[in-house]
């Protein structure tokens, strides 16, 4: 760990990781891993690399699950990344993180950093693929303010090499108080659900109209590959990312899963849309009443300009 002293930019106890870190990995999967392994292929492959010398930055990499399944991935493919490099804000989380990715061989730096206010100790430019997985949401609260999570996505840019990418996985904003992840999330960590349905993450989370405009000002282009994660809407849906990803598309899966339990109904006119349209993120940031709903998760490769 470096020796920056940081403190928590937020006040809510869902933030603070050093208090729920270690019951992390009781609720948090690593969904949707393999649209990070594919965009960790192409960036390769758009920067003329072998998969070996590409250099990972996992910015807010919390406990490590997604690295860890990423290079569990790799070693059963007979190939391996370059290098990984571990950022997060609380050393709880680094500790986990360090111990799933170490026995990998590919560990470049474990950094205790704060995103919002630290430049991460790597080299400008030597970085070919950051991520930031479920991270976005915690360097500002709502919708209107935004320097924070400009900060993290300027820091970020310095560090990827032009033509390298920054992955971001977030979840759409619900305005339902009663969206069954969250209270199921909450409980998990620790929170009385009754006093706080889930309002503490539904109300963080920025759009992703506002993500993309950020991304674009920090000085990356946002590519079409948004590709949804899926719903948070039940545990066992939530917890089974092989289903979830068995047709390829999350959304076609869930549509089938949706229509085989009678939530065809509910969930139609949105699913309709997202296959229809073929540029899924965009429909569900658009429609209103699916955002009520549930809220939704995108991947978003965003490429350094
Ligand atoms: C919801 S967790 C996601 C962790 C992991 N990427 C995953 O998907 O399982 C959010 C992570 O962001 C980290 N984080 C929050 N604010 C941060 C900041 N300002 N700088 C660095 N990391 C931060 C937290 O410590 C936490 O580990």
């Amino acid at each position: 760990m470096n020796d920056s002293t940081t403190t928590a930019p937020l006040g809510s106890a869902v933030n603070d990781y050093a208090q729920t870190g270690s019951r992390y990995d009781e609720f948090r999967q690593p969904m949707g891993f393999r649209h990070l392994v594919d965009s960790c292929q192409s960036t390769a492959q758009r920067l003329g690399l072998d998969l070996g010398a590409l250099q990972l930055l996992a910015a807010g990499c919390g406990t490590g699950n997604y690295e860890e399944r990423m290079l569990g991935h790799w070693r059963e493919s007979g190939s391996m990344i370059g290098g990984v490099h571990l950022v997060d804000l609380f050393d709880e989380m680094l500790v986990q993180a360090r111990s799933k990715v170490e026995p990998f061989g590919v560990l470049r730096g474990v950094h205790q950093t704060d995103l919002v206010a630290e430049d991460v100790p790597v080299d400008d430019g030597s970085i070919h693929i950051a991520t930031l997985v479920e991270c976005i949401h915690h360097f500002d609260r709502g919708n209107k303010l935004h320097p924070r999570t400009e900060a993290v996505l300027s820091r970020l840019r310095k560090k990827i090499v032009t033509g390298g990418s920054l992955c971001i996985v977030s979840t759409t904003p619900t305005q339902s108080r009663k969206s069954r992840y969250y209270q199921w999330a909450g409980q998990h960590a620790g929170l009385d659900v009754a006093e706080d349905p889930g309002t503490l993450y539904a109300e963080q989370y920025p759009r992703l109209e506002l993500v993309i405009a950020l991304l674009e000002d920090a000085g990356f282009e946002c590519r079409p590959v948004r590709r949804i994660f899926g719903p948070y809407i039940r545990e066992d849906v939530y917890l089974d990312p092989e289903r979830l990803l068995a047709d390829g598309e999350f959304a076609v899966s869930f549509f089938k899963y949706a229509r085989d339990r009678g939530l065809f109904d509910r969930f139609a006119e949105g699913f309709s849309a997202l296959i229809q349209s073929g540029g899924m993120a965009e429909v569900i940031a658009e429609s209103e009443r699916w955002r009520k709903k549930i809220g939704t998760s995108y991947m978003l490769e965003a490429v350094a300009a």
